[in-house]
């Protein structure tokens, strides 16, 4: 594969799997899951996968998954997994907050970290799957949207301090997109949203890793064209 070694992570579902479907044609790809058992769907499109499997809201489970992947050089790392739980501000503990921000920003600063040595060797491009909810504030969306305000930050500081070593950041920012997520969400808001597909947001994600290495795709908001988007 020209295109070297690509980490996506949640990729037995949703954004993460059309992600890994994509760059699959020019990339190794590493695949990310909970169990064996949710990457048998990708699997048996992409035989030659090799699985990353971890909960990665624990940190032992994480560092395991790493180290026995051994990666000296990482091209792509991709962060795709994540949860969304929006609801009344007064109706969350400070267990619900823990339990978002354990998987939408400190497992990503986490794997990202583990992982960086090796993209450097390899002057990779990391993408970040953010979320207009890191654009944009809203009813419900004080723990979603506060974990994607820090992720887009977080983004933000690590680009800056990765040009000099060569490693490109890049925010995806989507709006509603067709998946489990999505659908659960639009559920809750009611009729008048409409969707963007997943492979559209992969191939945004395309476009940043295909960036030529004198530039950087460094934010990209993919929003739906029609419906009430917020
Ligand atoms: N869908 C939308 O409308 C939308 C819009 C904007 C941004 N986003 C963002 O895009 C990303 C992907 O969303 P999606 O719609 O593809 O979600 P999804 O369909 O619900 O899939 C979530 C993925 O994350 C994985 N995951 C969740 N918790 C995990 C954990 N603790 N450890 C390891 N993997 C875990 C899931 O793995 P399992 O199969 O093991 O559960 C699954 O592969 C998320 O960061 C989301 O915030 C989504």
């Amino acid at each position: 594969m020209s295109g070297g070694v690509a980490l996506v992570t949640g990729a037995s579902r949703g954004i993460g799997k059309a992600i890994a479907l994509e760059l699959s044609s020019t990339h190794t790809i590493i695949a990310g899951a909970r169990t064996a058992e949710a990457l048998a769907p990708l699997r048996s499109q992409l035989p030659d996968l090799v699985p990353f499997v971890c909960d990665l809201g624990s940190e032992a489970q994480t560092a395991a998954a790493v180290a026995e992947l051994g990666l000296t050089e990482l091209d792509v790392l991709v962060n795709s997994a994540g949860v969304a739980d929006e609801r009344p501000f007064d109706t969350f503990t400070r267990e619900d907050w823990r339990k978002q921000f354990e998987v939408n920003v400190f497992a990503v600063a986490d794997l990202t970290a583990r992982l960086l040595p090796a993209l450097r060797a390899a002057r990779g491009t990391i993408v970040m799957l953010n979320s207009g909810s890191g654009l944009f504030s809203y009813a419900g969306g004080s723990v979603y949207t506060g974990t994607k305000f820090a992720l887009r930050t977080m983004a933000d500081c690590l680009r800056e301090e990765e040009r000099t070593n060569g490693v490109r950041v890049t925010s995806v920012h989507p709006g509603y997109v067709d998946t489990d997520m999505g659908r659960g969400v639009i559920e809750r808001k009611g009729p008048g949203q409409t969707f963007v597909q997943p492979r559209t947001i992969a191939s945004a994600v395309r476009l940043a890793v295909d960036a030529p290495p004198e530039a950087q795709v460094e934010m990209l908001s993919i929003r739906p064209s029609r419906g009430t988007v917020l």
